[in-house]
C-alpha cells in the first residue's frame, strides 16, 4: 500500500494534497541573475519576481496552504543600489496597492514582517491598511518580510520582552520570545524552499526554522512555476520528520 501510494505521487507529479505542510516559507532569490542572463536591469527581473510571486500566492492559497512567508527584502538588502531599492519598494508598493483592490477576490490575510521603521511614510500607510483591511481573512495568511532579519528579530524579540517585563527575574524562555517575534502567533515553517542556486539561509527566520525542511533548487524565482512548487512539496512529503527523536 504504501509503495502503491508513493508510486502514484511520483508518476502523477503531484502531491498528496490531504498532508500538505501548513506554513511554507520561501527567499525570492535570482531575479538579478535572471534579469542578467537576459541583458535586460536587475529591476526587469523584481518585476517578473513579483508577478511569480502573485501566482504562488494564489496557488498556495487554493491548494490549502494555510501560511506563505516570503523574503522580499533583507536588512543587508540596503546595501544595493538605491535605484534597485527604489525600484523594489515601487513594486511593494503597487502590490498592497492591488491587494487593497481586489480583497474580496483574493481572500488572504497579508502580513508585513520586519523593521518598517525606515520605509516611506506612504509605504507605511499602505501597509497598515492592507493588514488592516485583510485581517478578516484568517483561512490563508501571507507573510511579506520586508527589511527583515533573522538576526534583528530575535535582538528586537528579546528588547521587547524585558520593556514589557522590567525586573524580570529567571530565565528567558522559549515561550517568552516567541511572543514577541514578528511570526507571534504562527506555526512555524514546515518547509523552507530557496529558489537560486545558493545554498543558505541568508538571515531569514533563524529562529522559525530550526526544524523546517529545506529544499534549494537552481530555478531562478521569475522562473518558478506551479510544477516546481509541486515538486517542493512532494520532496517535503518525502522526508522523515523526527524533531530529535526517533522514528515510531
Ligand atoms: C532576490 O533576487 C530579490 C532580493 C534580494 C530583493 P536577487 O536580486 O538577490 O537576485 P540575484 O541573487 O542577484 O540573482
Ligand atoms: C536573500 O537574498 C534576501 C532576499 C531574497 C530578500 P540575497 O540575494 O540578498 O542573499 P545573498 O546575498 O545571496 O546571501
Ligand atoms: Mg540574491
Amino acid at each position: 500500500m504504501g509503495l502503491f501510494k508513493k508510486k502514484r505521487i511520483n508518476e502523477a507529479g503531484k502531491p498528496d494534497f490531504s498532508r500538505l505542510p501548513r506554513h511554507v516559507a520561501i527567499i525570492l532569490d535570482g531575479n538579478g541573475r535572471w534579469a542578467k542572463k537576459r541583458g535586460l536591469p536587475r529591476k526587469a527581473g523584481h518585476a517578473v519576481g513579483a508577478e511569480t510571486f502573485r501566482t504562488m500566492a494564489t496557488y498556495c492559497r487554493d491548494i490549502g496552504i494555510e501560511y506563505l512567508t516570503v523574503y522580499a527584502f533583507s536588512t543587508e538588502n540596503w546595501k544595493r543600489p538605491q535605484q534597485e531599492v527604489d525600484a523594489i519598494m515601487k513594486l511593494l508598493e503597487d502590490f498592497l496597492r492591488e491587494a487593497v483592490r481586489d480583497l474580496e477576490k483574493n481572500r488572504v490575510r497579508i502580513r508585513i514582517l520586519g523593521d518598517l521603521e525606515p520605509l516611506s511614510p506612504e509605504l507605511k500607510r499602505m501597509i497598515a491598511r492592507t493588514e488592516e483591511e485583510s485581517s478578516v481573512y484568517p483561512d490563508a495568511q501571507v507573510n511579506i518580510c520586508v527589511n527583515y532579519g533573522g538576526r534583528a528579530e530575535i535582538l528586537h524579540a528579546a528588547e521587547c520582552f524585558y520593556r514589557e517585563h522590567p525586573g524580570h527575574e529567571g530565565s528567558l524562555s522559549e515561550e517568552d520570545l516567541n511572543a514577541y517575534l514578528y511570526t507571534a502567533g504562527m506555526p512555524e515553517p514546515d518547509l523552507l524552499i530557496r529558489p537560486g542556486g545558493e545554498c543558505r539561509l541568508s538571515n531569514f527566520l533563524m529562529w522559525q526554522t530550526a526544524y523546517s525542511e529545506l529544499y534549494f533548487t537552481d530555478t531562478l524565482w521569475p522562473d518558478f512555476t506551479t510544477d516546481d512548487m509541486d515538486r517542493a512539496l512532494v520532496a517535503f512529503q518525502s522526508r522523515d520528520r523526527r524533531f530529535g527523536g526517533v522514528k515510531a
